[in-house]
């Protein structure tokens, strides 16, 4: 049976990733580091059919131990300290796990499973603010990261680039814009906008405290964007990828979107704090996916409004 290990299958990518490798018939192994409280280590994976197993990507004994043990066809690294704006906070554990991380996966595949397939979990992150004077970030938009978590980006994306073209392995970026999901941690911007509008039209809280409002993203769904992973590492040839819409809009815009679901008017109750702003703001991510589109054969099934009402209703539900 094809055997897939995801590092971080814990988070919102790793579940939705694990459920649908295993719509694939793929037996599913993931790596989980040890929570204090142990119905966190696995929220998001309840009564899924996998196996899981304890390792951390700064501990190369563990990778080397469970690369051994399961022995996989396909390696998805999707661990990651994956909060922007917390990367400051924590940029020395940030450029480690997500950089040097990545070393110490790939080192182990070529050591141990060197025909094996690698996707890395690459970000629209490391363009910075460059972008191109259509628009849009694509292949070949230079990278200037604004942020710790956006450089060690880069590091796993060159390494990644470097073990194909070096040693010969399968092994490919996935260039991943925003992507979002009722699965999303509630300190990113459009689950925190779609929380805390639930909290107040219940009556819980009066006001919604946001940074930079005119930042603009690409956002996906997660749903979707797993299911172009899959397509990624099955191509013939390793390769790099840009997966997004091709739309973008700013945060103000999707706070229009979240409060008009829920019939009010989001200037009633936005507030901009500073603690939420960024030292360097990258202010507008716009992905060009139309190679992508059409090599892999990918479109994504979800609409904007569509991802932010589900969120929203997702909360309606739980509060
Ligand atoms: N989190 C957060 N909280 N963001 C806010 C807030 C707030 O209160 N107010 C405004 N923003 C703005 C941020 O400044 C940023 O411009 C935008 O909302 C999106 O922030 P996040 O949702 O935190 O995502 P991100 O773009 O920084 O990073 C996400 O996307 C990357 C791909 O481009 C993460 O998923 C990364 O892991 C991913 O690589």
């Amino acid at each position: 049976m094809t055997r897939a290990l995801i590092t971080g299958i814990s988070g919102q990518d790793g579940s939705y990733l694990a459920e649908h490798l295993i719509e694939e018939d793929v037996e599913v192994h993931g790596i989980i580091r040890r929570h204090s409280v142990a119905e966190n280590q696995d929220n998001r994976l309840e009564n899924l059919p996998i196996t899981t197993h304890y390792g951390d990507m700064l501990d190369e004994g563990s990778l080397y131990q469970i690369v051994k043990q399961v022995k996989p066809n396909y390696i998805f690294n999707l661990a990651a300290m994956s909060h922007v704006r917390i990367s400051w906070e924590m940029p020395a554990f940030t450029i480690k796990t997500n950089g040097l991380g990545v070393l110490n996966i790939l080192e182990v595949i070529r050591q141990e499973i060197p025909t094996a397939k690698f996707y890395q979990a690459s970000s629209s992150e490391m363009f910075g603010n460059s972008v191109d004077d259509d628009g849009y970030q694509r292949l070949t938009t230079p990278m200037h990261p604004t942020s710790p978590y956006g450089c060690a980006k880069v590091m796993g994306y060159n390494l990644t680039r470097h073990y194909r073209n070096a040693f010969g392995m399968h092994a490919s970026n996935g260039i991943l814009f925003n992507h979002e999901s009722p699965r999303r941690g509630s300190n990113f911007v459009t689950n925190k906008v779609c929380k805390t509008a639930v909290e107040i039209w219940k009556g819980k809280t009066e006001v919604l405290e946001l940074g930079n409002l005119d930042s603009y993203r690409d956002w996906g769904h997660s749903y979707d964007y797993v299911r172009a992973m899959w397509k990624i590492v099955n191509q013939e040839k390793p390769d790099d990828w840009i997966v997004s819409t091709g739309i973008t809009r700013s945060v103000r815009d999707m706070c229009k979107v979240v409060f008009k679901y829920l019939d009010m008017n989001y200037e009633d109750y936005v507030v901009q704090d500073p603690k939420y702003m960024r030292p360097e703001e990258l202010r507008y991510l716009r992905g060009d996916c139309d190679e992508t589109m059409f090599k892999l054969n990918w479109l994504p099934t979800y609409q904007f409004e569509d991802m932010m009402h589900e969120m929203v209703d997702y909360w309606k539900e739980r509060l």
